[in-house]
């Protein structure tokens, strides 16, 4: 497969097999809307050659918006024609774009949202900390309109296709997980498949009922997690065997939750950073700083992997193994070598790739003047801690800075 030549997901032809994955911009209004520095970031990204951009996590209600200020939404009517101005500016590049649709479920906190937090079960998040209240089964049902709802609205932005965001401990995968998920009713774990994976096949069949088969539906998954119970490969591979079933157009593999975020982005672990910025770290307490300092951040770090070049090939090698549907790998790819390796070699569909683009949004249009070109990111996660204040999303730290 050669990686700068067209390739399709569903009926959408992209330029070549790089693919910007979702990295949220915290670059909208408070109340979602996008405004002039999304445009241009997005302008951007469509000017240097990128195969498809996959957007931001946009929230499809309320009590599902993230912690971070800024973020997207596309809950209501009213954004199509701000989205709209998006998709013409990223098309007159010839260029193509997707929207990265969610919901945090146990992964916010009501300070920002303003509204309870919900989840599929009372399991609290280790990093969120609040109980959330459990969502019930007609409850469920209106999160499966809504996400559908959102799915028409995107398409009728101009998107050319929606990402389900189903990976990172967002609600539909906590839906998807055993070690989360201990419903009794319909959306508990499935006796055939072993997850929990009503609550997502019910989304897929809403988006296609609303949108038509032919509107792309991408969907990102995690390949494991960190929890004392995790999701196993049997589990991985079910999960594949289901989305291989619903027929949707790409799936995305990447790792874990946010409760160990520096374990989906793998790297540095900036303590000075999070002791002064982070919302549930920083503090002035000379006793607090140590306890974290000595106790608390050496637990974490320990429970933390290193960071090494395309680090969850291994999940989408087994996809590859189970399905017929095109496969995005993503993490730690950062030079032409490691996506040879990936596409030619192991004959992936697609790579996904994030820190490079924050870093280098012409990435592509250098790896492909220069083969030996390596990503100017190092890892140092100050753009990802950055996320949780109010931050838009940047660089802060590269080898040319
Ligand atoms: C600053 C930042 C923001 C991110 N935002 C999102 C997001 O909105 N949606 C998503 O699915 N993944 C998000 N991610 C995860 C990336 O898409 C990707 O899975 C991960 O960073 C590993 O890829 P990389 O090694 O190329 O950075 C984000 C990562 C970072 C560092």
């Amino acid at each position: 497969m050669e990686i700068f030549a067209k390739a399709s997901i569903g009926n959408c032809i992209l330029k070549n097999r790089i693919i910007r994955s979702g990295t949220y911009e915290g670059m909208c209004d408070d109340k979602g809307f996008p405004g002039a520095q999304y445009y241009s970031l997005y302008e951007t990204l469509a000017k240097n050659d990128i195969g498809g951009i996959i957007t931001g996590f946009a929230y499809i209600s309320e009590e599902g918006k993230a912690m971070q200020s800024g973020q997207a939404g596309i809950d209501e009517k009213a954004k199509i024609q701000y989205y709209k101005k998006l998709t013409d500016i990223v098309h007159h590049y010839n260029s193509k774009i997707f929207l990265q649709i969610a919901h945090t479920g146990r992964q916010t906190i009501q300070s920002v949202t303003q509204n309870t937090v919900v989840g599929c079960s009372k399991k609290k998040s280790i990093y969120f900390r609040e109980t959330p209240k459990i969502l019930s089964t007609s409850e469920i049902y209106t999160l499966i309109e809504k996400f559908g709802r959102s799915a028409l609205y995107a398409k009728e932005s101009g998107f050319d296709g929606v990402q389900l965001q189903a990976a990172h401990g967002y609600l539909i995968h906590q839906f998807l997980m055993p070690s989360v998920n201990n419903r009794n009713d319909e959306f508990g774990i499935d006796p055939e498949y072993g997850i929990g994976c009503r609550f997502l096949g019910l989304i897929i069949d809403n988006i296609r009922e609303k949108c038509g088969i032919e509107f792309p539906l991408l969907v990102k998954i995690s390949g494991s997690d960190d929890y004392r119970v995790k999701f196993t490969e049997k589990n991985f591979k079910d999960l594949i065997a289901y989305l291989d079933k619903k027929r949707v157009d790409a799936i995305e593999i990447s790792y874990g939750s946010m409760d160990y975020a520096l374990n989906i982005f793998r790297g540095d672990f900036p303590t000075e950073l999070i002791l002064a910025k982070n919302p549930f770290f920083k503090t002035h307490n000379p006793l607090r700083r140590i306890f974290l300092r000595n106790i608390l951040f050496p637990y974490i770090r320990s429970k933390l992997y290193a960071f090494s070049p395309i680090y969850n090939l291994k999940y989408a090698i087994m996809a590859k193994q189970h399905s017929g549907i095109p496969i995005i790998s993503v993490g730690g790819y950062r030079n032409l070598e490691e996506i040879e390796f990936a596409i030619m070699k192991n004959h992936i569909d697609f790579v996904g790739i994030c820190r490079p683009f924050i870093a280098e949004p012409d990435y592509i249009k250098k790896i492909s003047k220069n083969k030996s070109h390596q990503s100017s990111c190092i890892n140092c996660n100050y753009c990802a801690i950055m996320c949780d204040t109010k931050h838009y999303t940047k660089c802060y730290k590269t080898t040319t800075s």
